[in-house]
């Protein structure tokens, strides 16, 4: 199994107030892991570190390394690649204020795209990437903001996929949508594992379950339990991962 993303003795503070502590874990590449844990426990502050997003809060800093793909993502100036090789898909389904197809182009063309065939190229390509095609291909210069709220979010993912990221990360991707476009996008996930490096934080253990390979648990800025789902749910190692998982499904 390749690793894609290795996280070293890692540890984060919001001015004085430790958050992540001495996290060591790795992810691999073309699978799902899932992150599960309570709120609070550091989920979103884990992702945000992984594509150098968390810097954006003034309070934050950081101690330890993330490499990606072998390259160590904090010992280098380049920030604005590492947002490309690592893109992101948050809560809230959002559709920039422009039409469908500029919602997709819009990273392309900051990083240089100007042929126009290999705009449509790419607009076509990330769409049916995320099962969007059909729905959308007579009305790609309508305001995406006409979407609905699963169709935001497909968007959404197809955005991040425009800039060919190698590794994924979504921050509660369905927690506002309906199981039929949860269910979507559970799908549009499990094919896009084949190519690259999904890492999912999720309040949904069934989801979890469903389309993780492995899963992590997180308690108090802590990796309490790390592997196989199947094993994390079926025979956990540590008692307080039985205990958080009793008190969610049971
Ligand atoms: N910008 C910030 N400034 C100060 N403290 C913050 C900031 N963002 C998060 N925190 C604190 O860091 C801790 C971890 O927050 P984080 O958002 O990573 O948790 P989470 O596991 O994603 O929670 P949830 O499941 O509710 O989304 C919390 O105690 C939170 O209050
Ligand atoms: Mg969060």
């Amino acid at each position: 199994m390749m690793i894609a993303v290795k996280i070293a003795q890692f540890n984060t503070w919001y001015g004085r107030q430790p958050v992540l502590q001495d996290i060591n874990i790795n992810f691999q590449a073309n699978a799902i892991t899932a992150i599960i844990g309570p709120s609070g426990c550091g989920k979103t502050t884990l992702l945000r570190s992984i594509n150098r997003t968390a810097e954006m809060e003034k309070a934050f800093s950081c101690q330890g390394d993330i490499q990606v793909l072998g390259k160590s993502i904090y010992n280098i100036k380049q920030v604005a690649a590492v947002r490309r090789q690592v893109g992101m898909v948050y809560q809230t389904p959002v559709a920039l204020p422009l039409s469908i197809q500029e919602n997709i182009l819009f990273g392309p063309k900051y990083y240089g795209v100007k042929e126009r065939s290999r705009q449509k190229e790419i607009v076509e390509n990330c769409l049916c990437k995320v099962a969007l095609w059909e729905e959308v291909k007579d009305r790609l210069k309508q305001p995406a903001g006409k979407l609905s709220g699963g169709q935001k979010q497909r968007l959404a993912i197809a955005r991040v996929l425009a800039v060919e990221p190698q590794v994924l990360l979504l921050d509660e991707p369905c927690s506002s949508l309906d199981p039929a476009s949860t269910g979507l996008i559970e799908e549009l996930l499990t094919g896009l594992a084949g190519e690259l490096c999904v890492i999912i934080v999720t309040h949904n253990l069934f989801q979890a379950c469903r389309i993780a390979q492995e899963t992590v648990l997180l308690l108090d800025g802590q990796v309490v339990e790390s592997g196989p789902t199947a094993t994390i749910f079926s025979s956990p190692g540590d008692v307080r991962t039985r205990g958080f998982i009793g008190g969610q499904f049971g």
